[in-house]
């Protein structure tokens, strides 16, 4: 097939309102800033669009286009890619592009699915509302019959975003053995006891996970909630992130909301124990905010919110480089679609034993430089950087 006869059945097809979703990938040179593309279609205010889904090498950005320019984009980007998966509403399609722009397009199969435009469906989670989870009964989030307490919505929401990254981590974590599992910070739990239930209960994983926490009632209580739900690889320390070197190896560190540089040291931790997958969602980034001398960038650091608020992205990007130099697939992505904190960005890596890319360590020192910025992850990993 020629190409443009593979852009005219595709936008026929997109015009036809037939798409279901699809996958472009395997990009022609490795250099290429945008990895994989993924298309579905989606309603925005009653507006039937297209949402392109890319993803770069550390983050992932949207667009959505109507369907005319979703047509003509998928004309540029292929350009780029020499494989795409297309599911349409009566049949998936295999695209191949040879070096030469020739197109194989084969049906793989006729099915009949529809197009759910997801910004109007009620959303799938993976823990579902209406079936009682013991775990969720036993810390008040459900009732005895399921339903998720009114109060309690958000939280369930939370939860299952968080379980989402735990099915996205699972091909990441070592199947022939006992995972380990560190959770810092760990507070009430409710998020460590959604991931030992997905992981154990659900996914039949052999692991051991740990939560650890400065505050000894609330582990006390833990650990008893832990007991009366038989969850018998899962336990609870008191003890500081700071202090905390029990461990040699770790497969999987989580950190979520722990203040400040308690992050930090935890992610370092995770990096000494050469963990598989590590999920961090920061809070309170104070340390730049006093560092933080660069006169370029007087303008916006006049302004105290504002100096807050840069601090805080500042100190995510700056850890999220680190990961990225000390052999991590990093990407910031969003916990939770409430509200647009910076305790809102989860930091997501996972070890690839890659190493940095030509000019990666000079664009770091340049930017922490500008910024008069000594990171507490820097000096903790000196030694690997
Ligand atoms: C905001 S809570 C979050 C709890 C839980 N991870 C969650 O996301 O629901 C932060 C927790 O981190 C704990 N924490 C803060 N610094 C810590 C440290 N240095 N060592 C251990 N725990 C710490 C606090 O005691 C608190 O329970």
């Amino acid at each position: 097939m020629e190409l443009q006869t593979m852009h005219a059945q595709l936008a026929e097809r997109l015009g036809g309102r037939e798409l279901v979703s699809a996958t472009i990938s395997q990009p022609r040179l490795k250099s290429n800033d945008i990895k994989r593309i993924k298309l579905k279609p989606v309603n925005i205010k009653n507006e039937y669009r297209i949402q392109f889904e890319y993803q770069h090498e550390h983050v992932l950005k949207h667009e959505n286009l109507p369907i005319d320019e979703a047509a003509a984009k998928l004309e540029t980007v292929f350009g780029d890619f020499r494989q795409a998966l297309f599911q349409f509403t009566e049949e998936k399609v295999q695209i191949q592009l040879s070096k030469k722009f020739k197109v194989s397009w084969k049906i793989e199969g006729t099915t009949t699915k529809t197009a759910e435009l997801s910004h109007n469906r009620k959303k799938q989670y993976l823990l579902e509302d209406g079936v009682a989870y013991p775990f969720l009964v036993r810390l008040g989030v459900q009732s005895e019959d399921g339903k998720v307490k009114k109060q309690k919505y958000d939280k369930f929401r939370q939860i299952n975003r968080f379980i989402e990254f735990i099915d996205d981590a699972l091909e990441h974590l070592p199947k022939d053995r006992t995972v380990r599992i560190l959770d810092f910070g760990s507070g009430k739990s409710y998020l460590t006891f959604a991931l030992y239930h997905y992981l154990r209960i659900e996914k039949g994983l052999d692991l051991r996970v740990t939560g650890l926490d400065l505050k000894k009632e609330v582990i006390e209580e833990c650990q008893k909630i832990a007991d009366d739900l038989q969850y018998g690889q899962l336990e609870f320390l008191v003890g500081d992130i700071n202090d905390y070197n029990e461990e040699s190896a770790v497969d999987m560190v989580v950190t979520l909301h722990a203040c400040d540089t308690a992050t930090d040291m935890a992610l370092s931790r995770a990096v000494k124990w050469n963990a598989s997958v590590i999920l961090s969602v920061p809070c309170c980034q104070h340390e730049l905010n006093s560092q933080i001398d660069a006169p370029e960038l007087g303008l916006m650091l006049q302004h105290g919110l504002i100096k807050e608020r840069f601090s805080a992205l500042a100190t995510d990007s700056i850890r999220a480089e680190i990961l990225s130099l000390v052999g991590y697939e990093t990407q910031l992505m969003e916990f939770i679609d409430l509200e647009n904190t910076p305790k809102n960005i989860l930091i997501r890596a996972y070890k690839t034993g890659k190493k940095p890319a030509a000019g990666q360590w000079d664009r770091y020192k340049a930017f922490t430089q500008l910024l008069s910025a000594e990171p507490f992850l820097e000096n903790e990993l000196r030694h690997l950087l």
